[in-house]
């Protein structure tokens, strides 16, 4: 693999809001997630849990994430995968529990590998963020303290979905080399 499939795979990569209404299947589902469940974290805590919601499942968890009328485009996804918390926050460390500060970037680092490894399967995805927290923790079951951080929209885009160019920051405004 070159460093310029990486950057084909980033460039194509976007939040993808037009899903078509090919199923996909629920072994490639699970397939980007154990693949996604490689990432790393902090003292290999792997403090997460990623909830695969497909079928008769869906329209309760889609209205989660529609929160005031946002994010109407998951109406036509084909799963939500939701990224929550293992529990509690906590980590072991020897004998005791100890709050785990990397929990949140632990999530976050999952998510990338979650979305690009869809992106690779040939999959659309779309993180996010605007959630209903609690009503996502009582459809799972989950306790007050469990956090949900965000959801992952997957699919197949849209025939003929543009993949747009990325808008970034200019880089020396984010990139800065220390020699
Ligand atoms: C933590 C997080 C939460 C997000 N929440 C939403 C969301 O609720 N709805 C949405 O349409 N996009 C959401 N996005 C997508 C961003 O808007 C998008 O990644 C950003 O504009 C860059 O565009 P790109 O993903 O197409 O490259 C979220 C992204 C992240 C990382």
């Amino acid at each position: 693999m070159e460093l310029s499939d990486i950057e084909k795979l980033y460039l194509q990569r976007q939040s993808c809001r037009e899903f078509s209404d090919r199923e996909v299947g629920e072994d490639l589902i699970g397939e980007i997630c154990r693949i996604a469940l490689l990432a790393p974290s902090a003292r290999n805590a792997q403090p997460w849990q990623l909830i695969a919601v497909m079928g008769n499942q869906l329209p309760e968890f889609v209205k989660a994430v529609q929160p005031m009328g946002m994010n109407r485009f998951a109406s036509d996804a084909n799963a939500l995968i939701v990224v929550a918390e293992d529990g509690g926050g906590v980590m072991q460390v020897g004998p005791v529990l100890r709050e785990n500060p990397y929990v949140k970037n632990d999530l976050g680092i999952l998510t990338a590998h979650l979305v690009l490894a869809a992106e690779a399967a040939g999959l659309g995805t779309c993180i996010l963020g605007a959630r209903d927290e609690n009503r996502l923790r009582e459809l799972l079951g989950f306790k007050k303290d469990r956090h949900i951080p965000h959801v992952v929209a997957v699919g197949y885009p849209k025939e003929g979905y543009e993949i747009r160019e990325k808008k970034r920051k200019p880089l020396e405004t984010t990139f800065t080399l220390l020699k």
